[in-house]
């Protein structure tokens, strides 16, 4: 590693960053021979808990990355597939106005380190071209990406099929089950798929060609991703929103706490809560049995919302309770629901009505905080079993307390699982019953529901854009769908993220303000958006290895916000959740670490 540190007189650097009082790295980020290297993404670390910053570099491997505090320490992090991690040995102090920082790469030598850098989708592609039987694909992919992404180092490793029968067991326990028949195939279809001697010639063909793994394209390299470290080893952050306030919210569902955090101090400045427990034993109503065991989860807080008066609802899925948080006194205000079991995602209407998913028990249910009124509608089974099923379920929860029930078990996710949840422009309320494979509507003032079945499978979280189309990510699909709620027609885009047919998109949300829809890639690293009028996807890469996206949300000036909640956090490179900005490249300048550029 080479790194030259000079101090620079630019002008224009120190125009750029003496009012923000901030530091600039810059330089350019060559190979051996010199020649600078496009695409490479730069990450500086610093402060405790750390903030990262990354930038990428251009055509010619220039690099700056603005807006860093001065006088602060950072580790450096140069990283390009294809190369060797560069990693800076100490700390690099940051001078008020710009430090110049060339950087020397060099190139791997060994295939398997190579095929190591690629994104955990690319190792999933190679398991599930093994599935001859797509009704065992579908499932797998369902059951098994959507806690944490299948492909990551922790998940490939090769077992013997004891070994494997406990893990799929654990998984089991925890709501991962697979019919009988494919849990007894799958650790022979994961040894043969992840196997070094096969995987790794597959995934690196041609990786010294230069066509190999290429650089986004210059808008995406103008991007700027900001990463602040939230959480712990044992922490489960689930989903994130933006408050008005420009603050972010998220909730850690193992600790039961509710985390706040100002982007606009450098660093970010964190505050956390506690969601107060009340009577509930760990493990929430369903019992500890199917808990990891490092988890503090009593309520499980699990979505969040703002109401018209900022203040921030959240369902408490393992609670059967929603919260109300109030950021004037940092009070909570808990409303214990009236039925239905594990309420999962939320939504709130102009006034400021509260609809929600209930996930375990095929529930949907509204509360009204301006009269205390709560409504909650039974969603239709596909069958009478399943109609059954559902009806003994808490007497089921019940008998767990007392004797030992595999709860999630045998079953490859049968039950159909209220998911998604948005309100149109109109004030109707559609949800997606993601096991069914189907939408729904709710008529707000009668409760009357319609179902539709959607073209794919695994409906997951959904969003309206501003005509009132309905965008919805097929999850087990690898799609993006529009639908038309006047017409009842879906139109299907195909993820471009390659190897096609590897991405398992969770979430999505719309920016309003172009309409441009941003999708999870989950399983790839990524952020993607979708420009709704051209039908265009751009794909953004995310510096940090197992990047499990759920929600989005934007901040006001156009950022987009997602967390990290890889479930276990362990698995996630460094080992902690966190929150994540992404600074389109169509934005020009970063300025500062605050939200306000
Ligand atoms: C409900 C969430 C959830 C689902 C669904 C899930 N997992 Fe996991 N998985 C976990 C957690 C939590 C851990 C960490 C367990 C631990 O550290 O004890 C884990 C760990 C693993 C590991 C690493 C085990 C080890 O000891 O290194 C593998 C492999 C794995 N999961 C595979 C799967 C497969 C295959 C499926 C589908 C059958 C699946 N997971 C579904 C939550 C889940």
């Amino acid at each position: 590693m080479k790194i030259s540190i000079r101090t620079a007189t630019c002008l224009s650097c120190i125009l750029l960053t003496s009012a923000a009082h901030a530091a600039v790295f810059q330089g350019v980020v060559a190979d051996e021979q010199g020649t600078g290297i496009a695409g490479a993404m730069v990450t500086f670390r610093f402060g405790e808990p750390f903030q990262e910053r990354t930038v990428f570099t251009d055509d010619a491997g220039a690099y700056a990355a603005t807006g860093l505090p001065a006088g602060t320490n950072h580790l450096l992090r140069v990283r390009r597939i294809g190369w060797k991690d560069l990693i800076s040995g100490g700390h690099l102090a940051s001078e008020d106005g710009a430090t110049a920082l060339d950087l020397t790469m060099v190139r791997h030598t060994d295939p398997a380190e190579v095929a190591a850098q690629l994104p955990a989708n690319h190792w999933y592609a190679l398991l599930l071209e093994k599935f001859d039987n797509e009704y065992h694909r579908e499932q797998f992919v369902r059951q098994c990406t959507y806690c944490h992404q299948q492909g990551n180092a922790a998940t490939r490793i090769v077992r013997d099929t004891q070994e494997w029968e406990k893990v799929l067991a654990l998984m089991a326990r925890m709501g991962g089950g697979l019919d009988a028949d494919l849990a007894a195939r799958v650790p022979e279809l994961i040894n043969a798929a992840y196997d070094p001697e096969v995987a790794v010639p597959a995934l690196t063909q041609g990786w010294q060609e230069p066509g190999f793994a290429p650089p986004p394209s210059p808008e995406v390299r103008r991007s700027v991703i900001d990463e602040y470290q939230l959480g712990a080893r044992s922490s489960m952050q689930h989903d994130m929103i933006v408050h008005p306030s420009g603050h972010i919210y998220s909730v850690d569902m193992s600790s039961d706490t509710l985390f706040r955090m100002d982007p606009s101090i450098p660093g970010g400045k964190r505050e956390w809560f506690s969601i107060p427990r009340e009577e509930v034993p760990l493990g929430g109503v369903m019992g500890s049995g199917a808990l990891p065991s490092n988890t503090e989860m009593h309520v499980g807080p699990h979505s969040l919302q703002v109401d018209p008066k900022g203040r921030v609802w959240i369902t408490l899925a393992t609670g059967n309770r929603l919260a109300m948080f109030d950021p004037s006194d940092a009070s909570f205000q808990i409303e214990p629901l009236p039925a239905g079991i594990y309420p999962h995602t939320l939504r709130i209407d102009d006034r400021g009505r509260i609809w929600y998913t209930i996930a375990v028990s095929n529930h949907f249910g509204m509360y009204n905080p301006e009269n205390g009124r709560h409504e909650v509608v039974r969603l239709p089974a596909r069958s009478f079993g399943e109609e059954v099923a559902l009806r003994l379920l808490p007497f089921v929860f019940w008998l767990s307390q007392h004797v030992d029930l595999d709860l999630g078990g045998g079953e490859g996710g049968g039950l159909p699982v209220p998911y998604g949840v948005d309100i149109a422009p109109n004030g109707d309320v559609w949800f997606s019953q993601l096991n069914a494979h189907r939408i729904g509507r709710i008529d707000p003032e009668t409760l009357e529901v319609t179902m539709i079945d959607t073209p794919f499978t695994a409906p997951r979280r959904m969003r309206f854009d501003s005509k009132g189309n309905l965008w919805i990510p097929g999850f087990s699909s690898n799609l993006l769908s529009r639908f038309d709620p006047q017409t009842l027609e879906f139109k299907n885009f195909e993820l471009p993220i390659e190897p096609l047919g590897s991405e398992t998109p969770y979430s999505l949300n719309v920016d309003l303000s172009t309409d441009t829809v941003w999708i999870c890639g989950t399983n790839s690293d990524t952020l993607i958006s979708f420009d709704s009028a051209a039908e265009e996807f751009t794909v953004y890469p995310l510096p940090t290895r197992s990047t499990y996206t759920r929600d989005i949300d934007f901040d006001r000036d156009g950022a987009v916000w997602t967390s990290n909640s890889n479930a276990p956090a362990w698995q996630i490179e460094t080992g902690v959740p966190r929150v994540l900005r992404l600074i389109p490249g169509r934005h020009q300048d970063p300025g500062t670490t605050s939200s306000t550029r």
